[in-house]
C-alpha cells in the first residue's frame, strides 16, 4: 500500500513538471526499426556514448535474502568529471547527504564514501566515513563502449516511456543492465548478484543533463 502510494505521487509530481524538460523530449524516446527486437530490419547497434553529468530524482528497490528490502526516493548528482556521485534523501523529517569519492578506491572495489546526517530538530549527527560497496556507480561516457556490451532490446521503463537496454558485467562480476534514452541520458539501471540473492532496481525520473557542482 506504501509503494502504491508513493508512486502515485511521484506520477503526479513527474507529470506536471515533465513538459518544461528538454531531455525530456518525445524524439529521445523514438528508436529506428533495426532495433525493433522481431523486426525483420534488425541489427544488433553499436553501444552509445553516454552523458554522466546529470542530476535526477530515482525511485530504487533493493532486496536480498537477508530480509533487507528498501524501497527509497533520492535525489542524485553525478559528476564523472570530479570522480564524484552524491545522493541526498529525506526521511521522517531527517536530511541526509551521502558522498561517493571514486577517486579513493580499494583494489577491491569499495568507495570511500562520508555520509552526513541532520535529525529533525536541525542537529548535524557525527559524520560516518568509511570505504562501502557503492549501490551507485560512477557513470562513464565510454562505459558502454568499452567492448562487450550487449544490446538487450528496447523496453517500456515506469516513469519514462521506451529506452534501450544493455547489459554488461560490471567490474567483470556484476550483470548490470543500463537503461539509456535515444539521445544517450542514462534512465535507469538493474542488476543481481548471486552471493545475497540481491536485486537492485532503480528508475530515474525529472532527469536533467547537466554539469553539476559538487
Ligand atoms: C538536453 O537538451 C539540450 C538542449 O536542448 C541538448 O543540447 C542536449 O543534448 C539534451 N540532452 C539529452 C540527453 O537529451
Ligand atoms: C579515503 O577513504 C577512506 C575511507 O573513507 C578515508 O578514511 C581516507 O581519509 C580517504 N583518503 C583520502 C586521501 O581522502
Amino acid at each position: 500500500m506504501h509503494i502504491s502510494l508513493s508512486v502515485k505521487l511521484v506520477l503526479a509530481t513527474t507529470c506536471t513538471i515533465a513538459a518544461s524538460k528538454p531531455n525530456m523530449s518525445l524524439q529521445c524516446h523514438q528508436f529506428p526499426d533495426e532495433l525493433v527486437e522481431f523486426s525483420s530490419q534488425f541489427q544488433e547497434p553499436e553501444p552509445p556514448l553516454i552523458k554522466t553529468e546529470f542530476r535526477t530524482a530515482f525511485l530504487q528497490h533493493k532486496w536480498d535474502d537477508q530480509g533487507r528490502s528498501n524501497i527509497v526516493i533520492r535525489v542524485w548528482y553525478s559528476s564523472p568529471s570530479q570522480r564524484l556521485v552524491v545522493i541526498n534523501e529525506a526521511f521522517n523529517g531527517a536530511f541526509g547527504s551521502s558522498t561517493f569519492d571514486y577517486s579513493n578506491t580499494t583494489s577491491d572495489g569499495l568507495v570511500d564514501n562520508t555520509l552526513i546526517l541532520f535529525s529533525p530538530n536541525g542537529a548535524m549527527l557525527p559524520v560516518y566515513r568509511d570505504y562501502v560497496n557503492s549501490n551507485f556507480p560512477l557513470f562513464e561516457d565510454d562505459m558502454l563502449v568499452k567492448g562487450g556490451t550487449v544490446f538487450s532490446g528496447l523496453v517500456e521503463r515506469l516513469l519514462v516511456g521506451q529506452v534501450a537496454s544493455w547489459s554488461i558485467l560490471y567490474q567483470g562480476a556484476i550483470p548490470l543492465t543500463v537503461f539509456v534514452d535515444a539521445c544517450g541520458a542514462v534512465l535507469g539501471y538493474d542488476y543481481w548478484a548471486p552471493f545475497l540473492r540481491t536485486r537492485v532496481v532503480t528508475n530515474f525520473f525529472d532527469t536533467t543533463v547537466v554539469p553539476v557542482d559538487l
